[in-house]
């Protein structure tokens, strides 16, 4: 086993049980993500990324199989326990972003650290700074509505950031942007993998993807294809 990987993922398989259907939505998966990686995972519709992604961020557990996040096996934990790891050890970005409205671009990178119980003053220092590392000091203090949607994406990464996760987890990242502020996300992921973020993010774009600098693809539930993109 390789110790120093931050996902560790052996012979997985998720079925969803419907009753009288059972959906094979991952087949049999195996793969590492070394640490400080940068990897875009893409395939069709209904081929299991989303699936995958739920398991990698412990929002579910694997029907078959074993899943070792920064060497912990997680396959087996309870739900209070997996909510612990996420606020421990992943980030989060979403296609949508996520932000509360009528709240401040600090307050809102803050908020994970209100509920890990890091006391005020720390907090704001904390996001201030994630802020800035995604290129926003500028805007701390400006609402989701005052910023641009780049803005308000890399206002969710520095959010994402905050807790200094193992493993920063984006699905369909730039799924509403356009092609230009796409563009400017992809350079501030570069960024944040070149200061030693491990990056795993799901998109449909194959440019976004040529930006990590590895591709896995999946079809039909199953490793199709695992290659570097000559990127990096
Ligand atoms: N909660 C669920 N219950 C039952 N079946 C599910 C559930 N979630 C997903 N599936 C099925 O599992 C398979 C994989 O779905 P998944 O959402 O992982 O695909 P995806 O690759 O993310 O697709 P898309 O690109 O459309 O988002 C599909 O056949 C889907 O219908
Ligand atoms: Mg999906």
């Amino acid at each position: 086993m390789n110790s120093s990987a931050a996902i560790d993922v052996r012979e997985v398989t998720k079925t969803y049980d419907l009753g009288d259907v059972k959906v094979e939505a991952l087949r049999g998966v195996s793969f590492t993500i070394a640490r400080g990686e940068y990897v875009a995972i893409m395939g069709p519709s209904g081929s299991g990324k989303s699936t995958l992604m739920n398991l990698l961020g412990c929002l579910d557990r694997p029907t078959t199989g074993r899943y070792l996040l920064d060497s912990i096996d997680v396959s087996t934990l309870g739900d209070d326990q997996l909510a612990a790891i996420r606020l421990k050890k992943l980030g989060f970005v979403f296609q949508g972003f996520n932000l509360l409205a009528r709240t401040s671009a600090l307050k809102n990178v803050a908020l994970p650290l209100f509920y890990a119980g890091v006391g005020s003053r720390e907090r704001n220092a904390l996001a201030a700074g994630r802020l800035a590392e995604v290129g926003l000091a500028d805007r701390v203090n400006h609402k989701p509505s005052e910023l641009s949607g780049g803005q308000q994406q890399r206002v969710a990464i520095a959010r994402a950031l905050v807790n200094d996760p193992a493993v920063l987890l984006a699905d369909e990242p730039t799924g509403n942007l356009d092609s230009t502020t796409s563009e400017e996300l992809m350079g501030v992921f570069q960024h944040l993998n070149e200061a030693g973020r491990t990056i795993i993010m799901v998109t449909h774009d194959e440019d976004v993807a040529g930006h990590a600098r590895r591709i896995i693809r999946l079809r039909d539930g199953r490793i199709v294809d695992d290659q570097a993109t000559g990127k990096g």
